[in-house]
């Protein structure tokens, strides 16, 4: 079979594509039909078959046989500590934390969020909350209290698990003191919290709402599967959106099953008992679809890597943990590459370590650019693959499909639509572009299998932000083009949306917290771009009149608020004061071109701009604060 023989084929029947994919999964009650499109432009997948994820991910693997095999391997080069999990002992931990969340009341349906780090209690506190069908929402543990309020007051949990604390390299982060701020500024409260202590922070609890991890699950009866809906939401996962709000994506059980157990052979080549091994976090979409359910419901083991790809000690890490733990298939982000170049831009690490075991290396979560893919693939050898998905799909738009058939592959390009996805380029008006247009990327509508199928509560919001703008299909926020060869091509995001360091952030949020200044009248965020990180958050502050304060001082302030009210991930360390910003006649804030100075790049004149002056006043800002391209 080739590429285009598997493609073509879901073209042909797209639900005999999917059922005969869904043969892939365990199910209770076996879906009699793939697509439900009775409620259109909403679609459901398997919403007939009755399954429950846990079982695929754990249980069913221990009745094949595969009970002896590691499922999960930790690797903290920040504690020292390494630990394997057989799959049989997984299924006892996991049974038996699923018994306890029941013996206080988590039932299905009830929402539970997880706050951990990378630790294999966290992938255990999901896989728990799979088997009683309760719904988990994990918030990555580089957001400040207030971020985890907001997810409170949305998701509504009956609990949360969270550990103490987790570890930056030199830094431990208190998780403790942020969860219980979180709690007192959520008008939500949970009925009650689950503490994982870890030996490095021991966290006070709160008598009569926290429990201890271990004394909670104490005596308990282990809990069987229980058997879900196919179109029962198996977790919410929040992402940034164009405002503060951020947007719970919804992942639906059954199609989330089926698309990952395919993409796993199909995408990443990997066979059930190779070693997988996603650098991520488990709180970001990587890291639930490839560090816990991907791997896992297909029979791998997989890596929960607590580390950095430099600094934890060195920029040998990867290679090290690759050929240590014999991993076959590796996928990060291209930022996490440009930091090993920059510290071993000759690669002298990587000889130090055997990489036999590894057959290749996947990139995503922003733009590979090209020297990066070549660097890698020299340094290594080995053949490094681009793809291109978001936290709304859950698995790739746009890949090689390495396990079908490996494609050549093109520079700056992530290849080409897997089965499910109808990629089109759109002008602003919806009309369909010719081959090697630049426009907006949509997707003809219905989306494949795992994809959302709608956002928590917001349903208006869901069909505005991804339905209205293009009637009959999903609009993906990205603007790019197909070449000649059907390549797709990502360019740019068409919203406020930036990407640093491969952390989604919304601009708009960050705008929302420089606003609350009490010296600030107006501001802007933009992404510049930056080597390492491939864009960093830059803000502009137009001051209240009157106002005569240092504005290094001011600049220190917004800095500090951004971190506290959104954390350390958003990355925002520079704001400048500006008198005026750059608008349109109708008051529209000209962001792209003020990055485009920033960048150094040229750009055309609005048209519609009403003070060409403000950009002279703006590039003269940026340099004095050492932005010299501008
Ligand atoms: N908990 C608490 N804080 C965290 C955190 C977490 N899980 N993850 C990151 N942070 C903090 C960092 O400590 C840093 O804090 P600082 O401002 O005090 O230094 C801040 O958030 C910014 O983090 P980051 O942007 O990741 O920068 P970095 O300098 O720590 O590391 C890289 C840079 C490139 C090494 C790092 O971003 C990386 O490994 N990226 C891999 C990409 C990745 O995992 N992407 C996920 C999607 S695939
Ligand atoms: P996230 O939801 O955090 O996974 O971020 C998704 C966004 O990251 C996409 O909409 C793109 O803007 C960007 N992105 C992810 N993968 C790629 C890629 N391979 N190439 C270019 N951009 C990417």
């Amino acid at each position: 079979m080739t590429y285009k023989d598997v493609y073509d084929s879901w073209k042909a029947d797209p639900e005999a594509f999917w059922m005969e994919a869904a043969k892939g999964i365990d199910w209770v009650e076996a879906p009699t039909r793939a697509l439900d499109d009775s409620n259109a432009p909403l679609y459901e997948w398997f919403s007939d078959a009755r399954v429950n994820t846990c079982w695929n991910a754990v249980d069913r693997h221990v009745e094949a046989g595969r009970g002896e095999q590691v499922a999960i391997i930790h690797d903290s080069p920040i504690t020292h500590a390494k630990r394997e999990i057989t799959f049989v002992e997984l299924r006892n931990r996991v049974a038996t934390l699923a018994g306890a969340l029941r013996a206080k009341g988590v039932a299905k349906g009830d929402r539970v969020i997880i706050y951990m780090p990378m630790i294999p209690e966290a992938l255990e506190a999901m896989l728990a909350c799979a088997r009683l069908g309760a719904i988990h929402s994990v918030v990555f543990g580089g957001f400040a209290s207030n971020e985890l309020a907001v997810r409170i007051d949305d998701a509504k949990p009956k609990a949360i698990i969270a550990a103490s604390c987790g570890l930056e390299p030199g830094r431990v982060v208190h998780y403790k003191p942020l969860l219980d701020g979180a709690i007192e500024q959520a008008t939500h409260k949970p009925e009650f919290c689950v503490i994982f202590q870890r030996e490095q922070e021991v966290a006070n609890l709160e008598e009569g709402r926290d429990f201890n991890w271990h004394g909670f699950q104490y005596g308990v009866q282990p809990a069987e599967c229980v058997p879900v809906e196919g179109n029962h939401p198996a977790y919410i996962l929040y992402t940034s959106g164009t405002t503060g709000a951020p947007k719970g994506v919804v992942r639906p059980t059954a199609g989330h099953l089926v698309a990952l157990n395919w993409s796993m052979k199909n995408i990443y080549n990997v066979d059930p008992g190779d070693v997988f091994w996603a650098a991520s976090d488990v709180g970001w979409v990587v890291g639930h679809s490839y560090i816990c359910y991907g791997p896992l419901i297909h029979g791998n083991t997989t890596i929960v890597f607590e580390g950095k790809p430099v600094g934890t000690p060195d920029a040998g890490t990867f290679w090290r943990v690759i050929s240590e733990h014999k991993v076959k298939s590796f996928f990060t982000a291209p930022t996490a590459f440009r930091a090993v170049k920059r510290e071993d831009p000759k690669g002298e690490l990587i000889g130090k370590y055997d990489l036999s075991c590894l057959q290749a290396i996947f990139l995503a979560g922003e733009r590979a650019d090209p020297d990066t893919i070549e660097w890698t693939q020299a340094k290594t050898g080995k053949p490094v693959y681009d793809h291109w998905w978001q936290t709304e799909t859950g698995w790739t738009i746009a890949g090689n499909p390495v396990g079908v058939e490996p494609l050549p592959v093109k520079l700056g390009s992530p290849t080409v639509p897997m089965p499910g996805y109808d990629i089109r380029i759109l002008d602003e008006g919806g009309h369909e572009l010719p081959r090697g247009e630049l426009g907006a990327i949509a997707v003809k509508l219905p989306l494949p299998p795992g994809t959302l199928p709608t956002l928590w509560n917001a349903e208006a919001r869901f069909k505005k932000s991804y339905l209205e703008h293009f009637p009959g299909y999903y609009e993906t926020g990205d603007a790019g083009m197909v070449d000649e060869d059907g390549y797709v091509y990502i360019m740019a995001r068409t919203d406020d949306v930036i990407n640093v360091a491969g952390h989604r952030l919304s601009t708009g949020g960050m705008e929302e917290v420089l606003a609350a200044h009490p010296d600030v009248a107006e501001c802007a965020v933009i992404g510049v771009s930056d080597d390492l990180k491939g864009q960093m958050p830059l803000g502009f502050l137009c001051l209240n009149s009157g106002c005569n304060r240092p504005h290094e001082e001011i600049a220190r302030e917004v800095v500090q608020m951004v971190r506290d009210r959104i954390g350390p991930v958003a990355a925002f360390k520079l704001a400048v004061v500006v008198d005026r910003l750059p608008k349109t006649r109708s008051g529209k804030i000209l962001r792209a071109t003020m990055v485009a100075i920033a960048d150094g790049k040229d750009y055309k004149m609005p048209a519609t701009i009403d003070d060409p002056v403000i950009l002279d006043e703006i590039r003269e800002a940026l340099r004095e604060v050492g932005f010299a391209a501008a």
